[in-house]
Order: C-alpha cells, then sequence, then structure tokens
C-alpha cells in the first residue's frame, strides 16, 4: 500500500483522539449515576450532591461536546487543505501553461531563425554567383580583349625600341597577373565548374587547389555520373565539402584527406575523412563552432543530416546524407 499523504496523516491522527474522546464518554456517566444515587440515599449533603451534579453536568457537557468539536476542527482542517491545494494546483497548472506557451513560441523563434538563415545562405549564394558571373565574363573578357591589343601593337612596333618594348612586356605581365587573379576571386566565390558540369568536377577542382597549397594528400572516390543532385544540393554539399577541406588544411594535420560522393537507394552520401588528430567533442559542442554550425544548417537546409567524428590520433569524418527527391526538369544533371 502507497505511504498516507499529509491530509490521510491528519485524519487518521485526529481521528484517534477522537476515539479517545468517545472512550471517556460511558465512564464519566457511570460515576454520575452510581454516586449520586448513593449520597442521597444517605439523606444529607444536599449542596455535595448540587455541586458534584453541576460538575457531572459540565463534564458531560464537555464530554458530548469535544468529539463534534474535534470532528468539526478536523473537517475544517480537511477543507482549508483541500482549498490550498486546489490553489496549489491550480497555480501549477498555469505554469505549465505558460511553460508550454514559452516553449512553443521558442521553437517558432527556432524555426524562424532556421528560414532566416537558409533565406540569407540562398540571397548569399545568389549574390555570389552573379558577383562571379560578372567577373568571369566581363572582366576576364575586358582582360583578355586588351592582352590581345597590347600583342598586336607590340607586333607592330617600328623599329626596335627597347624601352617601349619592355613597357609593353610589363603590361602583358600584369594583363597576365590579374587575368588570373580574376579567374581565381571568381572560382572562389563560385567554382564555374558547379554550374558547368556539377558537383563531381567542382570537387575534383577544390581537391586539387588543396594539394596544390599544403602538402595533403586528396583522393576522390565517385560514382560515375547521373546521381541526380539538383542544383541546391550541389550547392550545399560543395559549400560543406569547402568549409571541411579548410578545416583539414587549418586543424587537422593531416597527411591524407579521401571525400567520397555516391548514391545509395535514393540517399545522395558525401563523406570527407582525414588523418589526422581528429576533432575533439568539445569542438563539436561547442556552440562557437561556427563553420561546423553552418555545415549542420546547410544540410537540414537541404533535408538532410550531417554526422561528424572524431577518433583522437586517427581523425575525423564528415559525412552528408541527403534523401533525394525527383530533379525537375529545369534543374542540371550530375
Ligand atoms: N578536420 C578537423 N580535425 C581536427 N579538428 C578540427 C577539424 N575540423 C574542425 N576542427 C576543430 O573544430 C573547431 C571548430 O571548427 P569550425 O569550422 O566551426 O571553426 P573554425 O574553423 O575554427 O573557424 P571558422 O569559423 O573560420 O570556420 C576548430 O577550431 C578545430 O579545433
Ligand atoms: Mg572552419
Amino acid at each position: 500500500m502507497s505511504p498516507p499523504t499529509a491530509i490521510e496523516t491528519e485524519v487518521h491522527y485526529l481521528a484517534g483522539t477522537q476515539n479517545v474522546a468517545s472512550a471517556d464518554e460511558p465512564v464519566i456517566s457511570a460515576g454520575v449515576s452510581g454516586q449520586s444515587g448513593r449520597r442521597s440515599s444517605q439523606g444529607g449533603a444536599v449542596d455535595d450532591f448540587g455541586a458534584t451534579r453541576k460538575r457531572a453536568n459540565q463534564r458531560e457537557a464537555s464530554a458530548s461536546s469535544r468529539p463534534l468539536d474535534t470532528h468539526e476542527a478536523l473537517e475544517q482542517r480537511v477543507r482549508q487543505r483541500t482549498a490550498q491545494l486546489s490553489e496549489l494546483n491550480e497555480l501549477l497548472r498555469q505554469e505549465i501553461a505558460e511553460r508550454r506557451k514559452m516553449e512553443a513560441a521558442l521553437q517558432d523563434s527556432r524555426e524562424r531563425l532556421r528560414h532566416l538563415s537558409i533565406h540569407l545562405q540562398k540571397i548569399r549564394e545568389d549574390e555570389r554567383t552573379s558577383l562571379s558571373r560578372e567577373l568571369h565574363d566581363e572582366f576576364g573578357q575586358i582582360l583578355t580583349g586588351m592582352k590581345l591589343d597590347v600583342s598586336w601593337i607590340k607586333r607592330r612596333l617600328p623599329g626596335n625600341d627597347g624601352l617601349i618594348l619592355e613597357r609593353l612586356n610589363s603590361v602583358l605581365a600584369a594583363l597576365d597577373h590579374t587575368i588570373i587573379t580574376v579567374q581565381q576571386m571568381s572560382t572562389m566565390l563560385r567554382p564555374v565548374a558547379l554550374d558547368d558540369f556539377g558537383l563531381r568536377d567542382a570537387a575534383e577542382l577544390a581537391a586539387r587547389d588543396l594539394m596544390k597549397r599544403t602538402n595533403i594528400l586528396c583522393h576522390i572516390v565517385s560514382e560515375p555520373y547521373g546521381m541526380g543532385l539538383d542544383e541546391a544540393v550541389s550547392t550545399g554539399a560543395f559549400r560543406i565539402l569547402q568549409e571541411a577541406l579548410t578545416n583539414v588544411m587549418r586543424h587537422s594535420g593531416a597527411h591524407e584527406v579521401t571525400i567520397i560522393l555516391k548514391k545509395r537507394k535514393d540517399v545522395f552520401i558525401m563523406e570527407i575523412s582525414d588523418d589526422g588528430k581528429g576533432i575533439t567533442k568539445k569542438d563539436l559542442v561547442n556552440p562557437r563552432s561556427i563553420g561546423l554550425t553552418g555545415m549542420h544548417e546547410r544540410a537540414h537546409a537541404l533535408g538532410g543530416t550531417l554526422a561528424i567524428m572524431g577518433v583522437r590520433r586517427k581523425g575525423t569524418s564528415v559525412t552528408l546524407s541527403v534523401p533525394l527527391r525527383p530533379v525537375k526538369p529545369s534543374s542540371k544533371e550530375e
């Protein structure tokens, strides 16, 4: 049986008191009838009898009113406690309702922030794409045109003016340098390969770039084309890949990194694993790990998941999984 509640305990205790009071009752009435009968028959002590009678009456009265008082007191206390408990219950109900409301508001605000973040990322991506195209198409063409013109002038230079030739060569070298810089800037903003050929080629370019800039060996294991990635998945996956490779370069101390691109059933999987020092649990849960948070947000925006795991001195792996929807006719095929 469960232990009695505060109220039950109190009721038991008071009920016990009540029983004691009732047990007194027969003792008192027996005393009154017995003693008074004997004294009156002795023919005297009327005062005594009166006093005794009075005392007996008082005792009788108090004895008979005690259980009633106790019972009343008990009922009153129970009523008070019940009222207190209902008041507490009501407060609790209000608090629970308040908390539920706050939780819903928090959830709502989180959703809004997530949507805002997705929206901002899309705007950023669109801006990068247009800037990249502008740089590539406009500046690239103008610079190439200038280079052709300067070369033409150089070929038709009358006589052999060493000073002018030197100046023209210096202009040509500056133009070459600027053309390469513009190409790099354009690719940095958004690799043309991503739009022209898809994720696989863009990943290859990123891997080559990493090997050029570091001593890290980079392998790509990819399924043949036709994974059916739409533009949003290609872009999101590529941005996650870029952040993962930057992290490998900056933090891992790895010698090798492997990029796997594959499709299992209707799920696209991208895995980037290195053989470095291994990301720590602290880094994984740190809210200031903005790069990692961004990767998670991107995966979530694609309706997918991202798993990051680190094993000390063995390395880190970043795995993106995205369930694929049928590709719209206008979107690019991988
Ligand atoms: N491949 C990795 N190997 C080992 N540690 C890593 C790796 N990737 C990330 N980390 C650790 O996780 C931390 C958080 O990474 P995150 O990308 O969020 O931030 P960051 O690279 O330091 O800065 P940024 O905001 O510029 O990306 C890093 O500071 C690093 O300590
Ligand atoms: Mg980072």
